[in-house]
């Protein structure tokens, strides 16, 4: 059975969910975002920017409960033999995709509320606004919309090289523990500090 909670060795069920969904949905903004500008005019754009808002608010929301499952079901312990810097670098790069993962949905609902646009989640609700229509804040706003995306895309890159690294070089469970047990290969012998990768 595969754990809910995160175990010392494991990602559980949930956090794999969560990370894998938002990875996705990542990708597809990342897409719409930068596609939408130059769609023809009509209701196809409209669209298209209805959807890049409603799924940034799920992401959003996502985003929290993410954070709520981690502080109540911790993460598994580091990899046994990790170098500690190498530990620092990770836990700084998770902490600021954190941080990105909120920064991305609140600059684009502050653009479009500075915009002076209504914002709905997929047409079933109304969210308010978090600024009154202003300019300046709308140019400066979308700015850092696309400023923090450029980092997260960097940052991302970053990740994902660093979990290929550790499962085809490292040969090492980080990669297989963050997905269901048996889906990947560990090429190293579980250790007892990873008995059950
Ligand atoms: C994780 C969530 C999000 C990601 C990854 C994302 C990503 C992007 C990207 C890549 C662009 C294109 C930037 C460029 O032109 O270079 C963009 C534009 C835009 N985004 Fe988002 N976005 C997110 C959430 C949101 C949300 C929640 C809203 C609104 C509620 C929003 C509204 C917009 C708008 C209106 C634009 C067009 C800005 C313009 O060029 O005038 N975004 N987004
Ligand atoms: C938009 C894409 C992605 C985002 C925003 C993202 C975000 C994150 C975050 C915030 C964590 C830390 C989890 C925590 O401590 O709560 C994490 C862990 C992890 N991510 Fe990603 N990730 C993305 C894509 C990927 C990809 C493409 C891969 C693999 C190729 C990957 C592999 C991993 C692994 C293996 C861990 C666990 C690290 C560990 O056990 O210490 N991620 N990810």
């Amino acid at each position: 059975m595969m754990p809910l909670k995160n175990t010392a060795t494991r990602w559980g069920i949930i956090s794999q969910l969560l990370h894998w969904l938002m990875a996705i949905l990542i990708v597809a903004m990342a897409w719409l975002g930068l596609t939408m500008g130059d769609l023809p005019n009509g209701p196809d754009k409209i669209a298209t920017y209805a959807l890049h808002k409603s799924l940034g608010l799920s992401l959003l929301a996502l985003v929290v409960l993410r954070l709520l499952w981690r502080l109540l079901a911790g993460a598994p312990a580091h990899v046994a033999g990790t170098p500690p810097w190498q530990v620092r670098v990770a836990a700084a790069t998770h902490f600021m995709l954190y941080v990105l993962l909120f920064a991305l949905p609140l600059t684009g609902w502050l653009l479009n509320s500075a915009a002076g646009f209504p914002l709905q989640w997929f047409g079933l609700i109304n969210l308010p606004a978090l600024a009154g229509h202003d300019e300046a804040l709308h140019t400066l706003a979308t700015s850092a919309h696309e400023w923090l995306f450029w980092l997260l895309a960097a940052l991302v890159l970053a990740h994902a090289g660093a979990a290929l690294f550790h499962h085809l070089i490292q040969g090492d469970a980080t990669l297989a523990r963050m997905l269901p047990r048996g889906w990947l290969r560990t090429p190293t012998k579980p250790t007892q500090e990873n008995p059950d990768v």
